[in-house]
């Protein structure tokens, strides 16, 4: 959106707003588009921005800068993140505001150099609670690296109880409206996605950082992308939940089939599952979305997965969505793998050394050569009262 809003007397929104935008990382669908949010906040002497917008918004953002103040009489820089969604409008204000100091972490300031050729002189090293006067409001810092990249950190200005977390706590959700009681329903769903697919690996690093926000008197939580929450608290209890749990009590059950014998097992293995209580999450991963997958697994306490066998090993589907699982790292370590083959079998035993190798710990499975006769049912329904049981029992 071209409007700036102001947030609370003095801290400007100069954002951007990028509705079309429909991958992120070439991963991560973005059905509702994204924003790139920036913040102006000044003080009675003094002003920072926080982050900047993606380098295609850089105009955009400079003539917002422009509506407010002089962006030549910009005095810092925060760069919470270097990531180029954020930083890569920061040669463009360096270049507008030639008295600024960048101000970041000590890993931030290498970033700095080898994203955008920002000299270490023009930069301001800060550390945990180091603090910023900019006359009757102050920026303090805090260390919250790996969210999710090694050099980021957070922001919080205490008189107004305004965090800036950059990505941390942040939603893909573009909207005319920047507050998250007026976007509707999405943004805590939105929010849990884009955990899933950025940050899930990163989850000790993410209960250290709420653990830092929660001696914070925090009355708006204004990530750099997607709404600004006044309900901060809501949303730092949901994401409290998805990085240390509690686990429900369900079953995430991704599948391929080729000639309908591994989706014959699934239905019945999803129906031993859900006759039990356990919610079943489907994903055939013909039309599947990895990102929703991963964030179905946020919370799931069983992963189930029907691979049919594809010259030997998994199908390669299946493959892909296990190596995302895999990489992406969440927190349920039961694992039940299922599946036919036309001869030699094998899919059960690659999946079995790869989820293994990264702690699931995997029940035996249940492969079976063409279609499903009536003991491969009975040995299948046995798979899904195992992993069952296993949920159950906590
Ligand atoms: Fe939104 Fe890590 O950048």
């Amino acid at each position: 959106m071209s409007k700036i809003i102001e947030m609370v007397p003095g801290i400007f929104w100069v954002g951007a707003t990028d509705w079309h935008r429909r991958v992120f990382d070439r991963f991560f669908s973005l059905p509702y588009g994204t924003s790139y949010n920036a913040y102006l906040v000044r003080g009675d002497q003094k002003t920072a921005l926080i982050d900047t917008v993606s380098r295609e918004f850089q105009d955009l953002l400079l003539e917002k800068l422009a509506r407010v103040m002089d962006p030549a009489d910009i005095d810092y820089l925060v760069m919470n993140h270097a990531e180029p969604d954020h930083g890569g409008a920061i040669p463009k204000v360096l270049a507008a505001a030639p008295g600024a100091r960048l101000v970041t972490t000590k890993r931030g300031v290498e970033m700095a150099a080898t994203f955008y050729g920002v000299p270490a002189e023009r930069c301001q090293i800060v550390a945990q609670g180091d603090t910023i006067d900019l006359g009757g409001r102050s920026l303090r810092f805090l260390d919250t690296p790996w969210l999710h990249w090694p050099e980021t950190m957070s922001t919080f200005c205490p008189e107004d109880g305004v965090l800036f977390p950059c990505d941390f706590l942040g939603a893909h959700l573009a909207s005319d409206r920047l507050f998250a009681e007026e976007v509707g329903g999405l943004s805590i769903p939105e929010a849990k996605r884009y955990y899933a697919s950025i940050m899930m690996p990163f989850a000790g690093k993410a209960l250290q950082a709420l653990d830092k926000f929660a001696e914070l008197d925090i009355r708006m939580l204004a990530p750099s992308h997607g709404p600004v929450h006044r309900d901060a608290l809501s949303l730092m209890k949901a994401q409290r939940k998805w990085a240390g749990g509690p686990l429900e009590r369900k079953a995430v059950l991704l599948y391929a089939t080729m000639y309908g014998s591994t989706e014959t097992l699934k239905q019945t293995i999803a129906g031993a599952l859900s006759e039990r209580g356990v919610e079943v999450v489907e994903h055939n991963l013909a039309v599947a979305d990895l990102s929703h997958i991963v964030s179905d697994l946020v919370d799931a306490s069983a992963l189930v997965v029907g691979s049919p066998t594809f010259i030997g090993g998994a199908h390669p589907l299946v493959h892909t969505a296990i190596e995302t699982v895999r990489i992406l790292r969440p927190p349920g370590k039961l694992a039940a793998l299922f599946g036919s083959s036309g001869w030699s079998g094998g899919a059960s035993a690659h999946l079995k050394a790869r989820l293994e190798s990264v702690g699931y710990q995997v029940l035996d499975p249940v492969e079976v050569k063409g279609p499903p006769r009536p003991d491969d049912l009975e040995a299948a329904r046995a798979l899904g009262n195992q992993v069952a049981d296993r949920i159950l029992a906590g």
